[in-house]
């Protein structure tokens, strides 16, 4: 197997990714600023599919119109040169300590109208540069003391801002889905929609829910000491896995934002299966890019930088060539129906079968031998052994 990656791939990479410079709330950047064109250009050359951005990592927050004309056009010449797509735009609501309280939430009513035209702008760009995905991550939404915030007022607000941003896309026709990225925390204290559940119960209060869906990042969920991978099923199974920020994370801490497959390995050997091969019995599949949203550690210079993004995506491709060879092992096909995997997707009613047929059947309740039942042994430690016999090449 080959572990080039090609655009076929679909590898996107955020621009504040390979771009960030290293500073943190202890310490200064420890890199020089990255160009844009030139991000392009090595993004492209290592074999990756696309760019994505916020507008304020493109084009600085304080910039002229003319400044503002100039770095786009720039920006756009190198990705006509080199074929590099922009799939994704974001906003950054979240630097410029106008935002300090939020951008949708903030309790200042002219803050939440200022953060609303900075994002409906930022729409009509995503739309030109042919961006499907609009990602929106409130990590200035949420609240350090619980009395500060009306959390119903804020959740009202968060639907109203949402809800006029999706209404936009349709009134102008653009071709983008909206795309709302949780994460329990950092840098508030709490944020709002702070996991994937929290994001599609929201969803299904919008009025334009249509076209909102989710951009679940790996180590956002494992912050909250929950499983990834069943956390970007639930939102496949709703029809709401829109895009996705793969990275690495170890444990329950701050946001490592480390290569993909450096935090849980074994996590993202599961979550590339489902990516890849999909839901045992069917169902919906994720087509999107497959975007890298990590951070290369500080400690490196502009080679580790490089490595680190060729990391992502040769790693990705370990593990979908990984995972593509224990689906077709016949021992685990064996394992895996020893384990009554395939079992689960035949539904529990017959066709047509009442609650009351149900009820009236013996052998469901009063023949049924729940003690005998109970001895079958699904042998699940023996399926995740071969998984793991899979994982380390060792099959
Ligand atoms: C984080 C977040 C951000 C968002 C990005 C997109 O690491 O806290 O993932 O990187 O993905 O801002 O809006
Ligand atoms: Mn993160
Ligand atoms: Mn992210």
């Amino acid at each position: 197997m080959t572990l080039q990656p090609t655009p076929a791939d679909r590898f996107t990479f955020g621009l504040w990714t390979i771009g960030w410079t290293g500073n943190d709330p202890f310490g200064q950047p420890t890199r020089a600023a990255l160009d844009p064109v030139q991000a392009v250009h090595k993004l492209s050359e290592l074999g990756a599919y696309g760019i994505t951005f916020h507008d304020n990592d493109l084009v600085p927050f304080d910039a002229t119109a003319s400044e503002k004309d100039l770095i786009l056009k720039n920006f756009k010449a190198a990705l006509t040169e080199t074929g590099l797509k922009v799939p994704m735009v974001t906003t950054n609501l979240f630097s410029h300590p106008v935002f300090k309280d939020g951008g949708f939430t903030s309790n200042d009513r002219s803050v939440r109208r200022f953060a609303l035209a900075k994002v409906l702008r930022n729409i009509d760009l995503a739309a030109e540069l042919g961006a499907e995905t609009f990602v929106m991550w409130g990590g200035r939404e949420g609240s350090e003391y619980d009395g500060s915030k009306d959390l119903h007022a804020a959740l009202d607000r968060y639907r109203e801002g949402v809800d006029t941003a999706a209404a936009y896309i349709k009134e102008k026709g653009y071709g983008l889905r909206i795309a709302l990225e949780p994460k329990p925390n950092e840098p508030r204290g709490d944020i709002l929609l702070p996991t994937v559940g929290h994001g599609l119960a929201f969803i299904a209060q919008l009025e334009h829910g249509d076209i909102v869906g989710l951009n679940p990042e790996t180590g956002h969920e494992q912050m909250a000491g929950l499983n990834f991978t069943h956390g970007i099923a639930q939102a496949l199974w709703a029809g709401k896995l829109f895009h996705i920020d793969l990275n690495g994370q170890r444990g329950i801490k701050y946001d490592q934002d480390l290569v993909f497959g450096h935090g849980d390995l074994t996590s993202a050997f599961f979550t590339v299966d489902l990516l890849e091969n999909g839901f045992p019995g069917g169902g919906p599949r994720y087509d999107g890019p497959r975007h890298f949203d990590y951070k290369p550690s500080r400690t490196d210079g502009y080679d580790g930088v490089w490595e680190s993004a060729i990391a992502n995506m040769a790693t990705y491709l370990l593990l979908k060539e990984r995972a593509l060879a224990f689906r077709a092992d016949p021992e685990v096909q064996e394992a895996l129906a020893t384990s009554g995997v395939a079992e689960l997707a035949q539904p529990t009613l017959a066709p047509g079968e009442t609650t009351g047929d149900l009820l009236a059947d013996p052998s469901a309740f009063e023949d049924f031998d729940a003690d005998a039942t109970a001895q079958r042994s699904f042998a699940f430690i023996r399926l995740n052994q071969l998984a793991i016999e899979h994982l380390l090449g060792a099959r």
